[in-house]
């Protein structure tokens, strides 16, 4: 009793005192840590006392209450009063908890749903979270919870929505939801998730696969492409090596890949000509090499299609450049030498939008630069010195005085699949960098948080139709 009074005594204070900073490493692994001493996996019925005074719809009900009390005990901070009503066995009338229909059951109620979307709540996941097995969707969206995600979370069999962004999670992959048989949303992006990625999660059945902003860092696993999801983004960790080929399986599903920032290398295969239902491919700041796939005429659905700030080389083919729907193609900061002639000749009145051309002036008769030199990013200079001004581009006016404007239709679908995850900034019309300027060390910069995204679907959406609301900012991030 004395000791785990003063682990919450421990807790309160890394959990609540940190609130306006970061979690440091240490204060995160504390708290992981001592999370794995408590064994969390095996629920006790020790909080079964609790509940002898009152009075229950139904045993479901009463099950989840003592997980919601459990949760409530592991909040140590919660700014706008989301808990502060979880009093009493009417547990659907507690703020943020859903109740439905049971679906093995259409004549009791449980509790269906915890949506604490921005609740800006200190506080970590207690082992009775697997009492709460009658949940399809779990949203903690932009709060603070720290340590890991306790293993009972397996017994959450209708979990089909687990969104965690925007917390403070540590750990390795959190293995434990790939054995959930419903997850079809998984939302892990902006934690602290470390290591390797397992292969596991590409051969589950899921539709959406959110890891960015975290610290895998980790192979994309040789399965990739068994993976039918409609999202993956990747951005802003550490993930190396190849794009697999089996990539060329996801031809009738991938809608949105989002590489960006990471320190992917190679060349790209040619099977990612076959995503034929891409629409966004962001793969702009990694290590890819050699020259593009000269056929990707087949990506007839691809709208933004953006390589900058790799080490490509070649020409630009083509058959790219006329893709009907593209409405943003950069390629700025790599070794290009020349454009196909339909980039250097104007362009065919309707189809082809204007595009950004922002290529780096080419290093005259030099052979490209060994790979280690990747080329400098220019997204958190200052604007270079005016000094030396772009090169003008051959036969056509530059577009890059006027920005281009999406043609065909608006940039991001909005229907059931979630927001994309806005890739930071890149300098498409600013001027080449000076030459006098030091490159900047590859992946040093701190990449801004993404803007606010505007289409939010707000919970209680059960299903699909759900968008993780935008991770805001937390200082120190
Ligand atoms: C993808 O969908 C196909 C067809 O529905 C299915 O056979 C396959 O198992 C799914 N892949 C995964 C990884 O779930
Ligand atoms: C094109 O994409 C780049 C980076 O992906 C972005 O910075 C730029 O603003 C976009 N341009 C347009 C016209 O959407």
């Amino acid at each position: 009793m004395l000791a785990s009074g003063c682990f919450l005594v421990f807790l309160v204070s890394f959990c609540s005192f940190s609130s306006s900073f970061a979690l440091t490493d240490a204060e995160a692994a504390f708290i992981a840590r001592r999370q794995l001493l408590g064994d969390n996996e095996e629920l006790s019925n020790t909080l079964e006392e609790m509940t002898v005074n009152l009075k229950f719809e139904n045993d479901r009900l009463k099950k989840a209450y003592i997980g919601l009390q459990a949760w409530k005990k592991a909040v140590y901070s919660d700014p706008f009063k989301f808990t502060a009503n979880w009093e009493g066995a009417d547990v659907c009338a507690y703020k943020g908890v859903f109740c439905d229909q049971a679906l093995d059951d259409p004549t009791i109620t449980v509790v269906a749903g915890i949506d604490l979307n921005h609740a800006d709540i200190a506080g970590h996941l207690p082992v009775e979270i697997g009492h709460l097995v009658d949940v399809s969707l779990i949203h903690l969206n932009s709060n603070r919870f720290c340590g890991i995600i306790p293993r009972s979370i397996k017994n959450l069999l209708l979990l089909d929505e687990a969104d965690f962004s925007n917390n403070r999670f540590v750990g390795p992959f959190p293995d434990v939801l790939l054995e959930l048989p419903k997850l079809k949303y998984l939302d892990l992006r902006f934690n602290n998730f470390e290591g390797q990625v397992p292969s596991g999660l590409f051969d589950k059945n899921l539709d959406a696969i959110f890891l960015n902003d975290n610290r895998f860092h980790s192979i994309i696993p040789e399965n990739f492409g068994n993976s039918n999801a409609s999202v993956v983004v990747l951005a802003n960790n550490r993930f190396y090596g190849c794009i697999p080929k089996s990539i060329g399986k996801m031809g009738n599903t991938l809608d949105e890949l989002i590489v960006t920032n990471n320190e992917l290398s190679g060349c790209l295969p040619e099977e990612i000509s076959k995503l034929v239902s891409l629409t966004v491919f962001d793969f702009g700041r990694n290590k890819f090499a050699g020259s593009l796939p000269k056929d990707l005429k087949s990506m007839q659905k691809v709208e933004i299609f953006d390589i900058a700030s790799n080490s490509f080389m070649g020409n630009v083919p083509k058959n790219l450049c006329t893709l009907p729907k593209l409405a943003n193609f950069t390629f700025s900061k790599n070794y290009f030498e020349s454009m196909d002639e339909t980039l250097a000749s104007p362009p065919l009145p309707v189809a082809s939008p204007p595009l950004p051309i922002a290529s780096p002036p080419k290093p005259v008769a030099s052979p490209p630069p060994p790979p280690v030199a990747s080329p400098p990013l220019l997204v958190h200079s200052p604007p270079p010195p005016v000094a030396s001004p772009p090169k003008p581009v051959a036969s056509p006016p530059s577009p890059m005085a006027s920005p281009p404007k999406p043609v065909a239709s608006p940039p991001l679908p909005v229907h059931s699949t979630p927001p994309t995850v806005a890739s930071p900034p890149k300098p498409v019309a600013s001027p080449p960098p000076p030459v006098a300027s030091p490159p900047l060390p590859g992946h040093s910069a701190p990449v801004p948080a993404p803007p606010a995204f505007e289409d939010v679907v707000l919970p209680p959406t059960l299903g699909s139709l759900y968008a993780s609301p935008p991770p805001p900012i937390f200082q120190g991030y």
